[in-house]
């Protein structure tokens, strides 16, 4: 029997998608994983038991669009308390993952053609979900403050003289992936200001946040604005888990029921009542635990990086979330050399892939959070030697 052809039937928008089971190389930088030994499982299963005697026959109905309201209560509360937000429970869409919320604002917001801005780099998934919908994404130069306010400015004149219409700025403001700097307040009052005065909205991905484990906090973005111009999003991935996916969207109303159209029903309800269980008792405890490991592991890497790389890279020293950028000497070919490093036991991802235009073949994200500190400095030990051994030191 010949199978089914569905090529012609095909929207011409889809695309293939290749990315299957994940790939790991002995040392893995590539991932942006959380570690596996932080994760709160004896808590989770204590949350869920207690969560499900008491509200487990609700399982039985669908749950509603904007998702379980005492998750998004504890949420609102959070934000007032840790972000300066001025929101409420109606404001909050609960999402697959905060990805899907970003996803939801690109599809509410997108025609083909529009542009969307992003920072000099930027988070993988959302550069492909703005082209999967036809936009154009253009960057806006960054240095290790933030946005620089006069490349914002002129990159709004430069698309505006183009006949361009910019759609929204997106941002990570804090521990920026793949970057790893946090904006400045002073910067994100300038970059709200110019993107206030050009009518254009700012979607701020707040996801990294409660990854701080040095320094202090710089207030959102959000609570500088009182226009609703801008967009928030926030994940439990980096607090609890990734598989867990769950996410949130702060927005105006306006925003929020185009946005839900794009929703196919309301978030997993069996997750929404374990993580309000456990959040709800042990949030900031298991938030200073996470960070305790986390910061471990950034010293370790930094102290490796010293030890091996020495004068011949420079990287960045990230007060907390997951990634240290690493900038090689111009014309050393990161890119072209990953799969290589892959097959030879170190992971990175190059910072080409990180780039709407395609810049930063001399640099790569090294993210921290899944190894454990001993096997991050093995790894980074081990990158030096595959590097010296196959001449990238030297070019
Ligand atoms: C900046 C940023 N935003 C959003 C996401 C999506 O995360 P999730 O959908 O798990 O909340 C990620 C994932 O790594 C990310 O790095």
């Amino acid at each position: 029997m010949t199978e089914f052809n569905y090529e012609s039937l095909f929207a011409p928008r889809a695309p293939i998608s290749r990315r299957g089971e994940n790939r790991n190389a002995k040392y893995d930088f590539a991932v942006a994983y959380p570690d596996p030994d932080t994760l709160p499982l004896a808590g989770l299963a204590d949350a869920v038991r207690v969560a499900l005697e008491r509200e487990g026959r609700d399982l039985a109905y669908y749950p509603v669009t904007a998702g379980y309201p005492p998750l998004r209560e504890l949420v609102a509360d959070k934000l007032r308390r840790d972000r300066a937000m001025d929101v409420s429970v109606d404001d909050i869409i609960l999402t697959s993952g905060s990805g899907e919320a970003i996803n939801m604002l690109i599809q509410s917001f997108t025609e083909p053609g529009d542009v969307l801005l992003t920072e000099e780099y930027v988070y993988l998934g959302t550069m492909r979900q703005m082209r999967l919908w036809g936009a154009e994404v253009v960057s806006v130069k960054c240095d290790d403050q933030g946005i620089i306010p006069d490349a914002l400015a002129a990159t709004l004149q430069a698309q505006a003289a183009a006949g361009k219409r910019v759609k929204f700025l997106y941002t990570i403001p804090t521990f920026q992936n793949p970057l790893g700097w946090t904006m400045t307040l002073e910067r994100r009052q300038q970059v709200l200001e110019i993107c206030q005065s050009s009518g254009v909205p700012v979607l701020e991905d707040d996801c990294y946040v409660d990854l701080r484990f040095e320094g202090d906090d710089v207030t959102s973005i959000s609570s500088l604005d009182d226009t609703g111009q801008v967009l928030y999003v926030g994940s439990m991935s980096k607090i609890i888990a990734p598989g867990m996916r769950m996410g949130y969207l702060v927005a105006p109303e306006s925003v929020r029921e185009r946005a839900s159209s794009f929703k196919s029903g309301g978030v997993n309800q069996f997750a929404a009542l374990a993580i309000e269980e456990y959040l709800r008792n042990q949030m900031y405890e298991h938030i200073d635990d996470e960070n305790q490991a986390l910061r471990v592991k950034r010293d370790a890497m930094l102290a490796a990086l010293g030890e091996h790389f020495g004068n011949r890279a420079t990287w960045s020293r990230p007060e907390g979330g997951l990634y240290v950028w690493l900038t090689m000497p111009e014309g050393t070919d990161l890119a072209g050399f990953q799969e290589q490093s892959f097959q030879e036991g170190v992971g990175y991802y190059n910072g080409a892939m990180f780039s709407p235009e395609g810049n930063g073949a001399n640099m790569a994200r090294l993210c921290f959070g899944h190894p454990t500190a001993e096997t991050v400095s093995a790894g980074i030990a081990e990158l030096a030697s595959i590097f010296e051994r196959n001449g990238i030191f030297a070019r």
